[in-house]
């Protein structure tokens, strides 16, 4: 059986982000994202720059394209790249006023969850808004025209925009660096004290060497779920050279995360034809450049 089949016994959401809907021109990569998954998100196609390349101009066509192929096969949609750490169209750059800059991230917020009400019903709000060490707020545009109060407005404007969907601050290596983790868990709980609205973290966990320590992933969801959030897994994906230890760590990480109890787990894509990856060589996801399900599949079907 797949994925869903069974992520769908356990009322689990199985998805597939950096799903770049060109792709769904090939029917065979179409036929295995909706036999397998019941959750999807795009790539970078929300992205600021993307969706709104030029002040008052959206392209709507590209995610429309997905939340219809959503809607067809009975799958959810997964809202990605609201704030995300690249991608700013130049119009919003060259606003330098904090007040326009706000009024111009409430607007684009505004269009995009208004269109989609409904339809998309969980978002990434802010991606990245820690360096990837730890040690700090990314310098992005952002933060460098509304100071670190940008966070907590951003989710102040979603929620205010789509007052029914759940919203996730999205942020890479937290699993596995411990002062960022710290560092992440701090900048959410002070959001919880002063009444920011947010429902949980998202985990990107784009893996390269090692699978995070054995209770890493437990022990956030304990500590999150004190506060009364939830912690998702975002954007899975194994870029070793090893198919091996990336089988074991597919197989670790996703079994952790279901009796830990996370209830949303996606990856970053699906195939290796289609994988991002900064690893030279690497095949990071479950099935091969032709669509056969590689061990790593197979060991997160024993997982699920
Ligand atoms: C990546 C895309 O996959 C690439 O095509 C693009 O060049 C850079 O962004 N974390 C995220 C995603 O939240 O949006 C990133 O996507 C991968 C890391």
């Amino acid at each position: 059986t797949s994925l869903r089949n069974e992520a769908s016994k356990k009322d689990i959401l199985i998805g597939s982000g950096a799903i770049n809907p060109m792709y769904l021109n090939d029917p065979e990569f179409a036929a295995v994202l909706a036999n397998q998954f019941n959750s999807l998100s795009p790539e970078n196609e929300m992205k600021w720059s993307f969706i709104n390349p030029t002040k008052g101009h959206y392209n709507w066509d590209t995610i429309d394209r997905l939340v219809n192929f959503a809607e067809d096969n009975n799958m959810v949609v997964k809202g990605h790249g609201l704030i995300s750490s690249c991608c700013n169209p130049d119009f919003l750059l060259n606003i330098t006023h904090p007040t326009a800059f706000h009024t111009a991230m409430k607007t684009h917020f505004e269009a995009i969850m208004h269109r989609y009400d409904g339809k998309i019903d969980r978002w990434d709000v802010v991606t990245e808004a820690l360096k990837t060490q730890g040690g700090g707020l990314n310098n992005n545009n952002f933060y460098q025209v509304l100071g670190p109060g940008y966070i907590a407005d951003a989710f102040r404007i979603a929620r205010a925009a789509a007052p029914d969907a759940k919203l996730f601050i999205n942020e890479n290596l937290v699993e596995s660096l411990p002062g960022k983790r710290q560092e992440l868990y701090n900048l959410v709980s002070s959001f919880v004290a002063k009444g920011v609205p947010i429902d949980g973290i998202a985990l990107q966990m784009h893996i390269t060497e090692v699978a995070p320590k054995p209770g890493v992933i437990t022990e956030m969801v304990n500590s999150y779920k004190a506060l009364g959030l939830e912690v998702a897994i975002a954007e899975l994906d194994v870029h070793t050279l090893d198919n091996a230890v990336e089988t074991d760590i597919y197989g670790a990480v996703v079994s952790e995360a279901l009796d830990a109890g996370i209830t949303d787990i996606s990856f970053w894509g699906f195939t290796d034809k289609h994988a991002y990856t900064w690893v030279q060589g690497a095949k990071p996801l479950m099935f091969d450049q032709c669509y056969k399900p590689k061990s790593e599949f197979y060991a997160t079907h024993a997982a699920l």
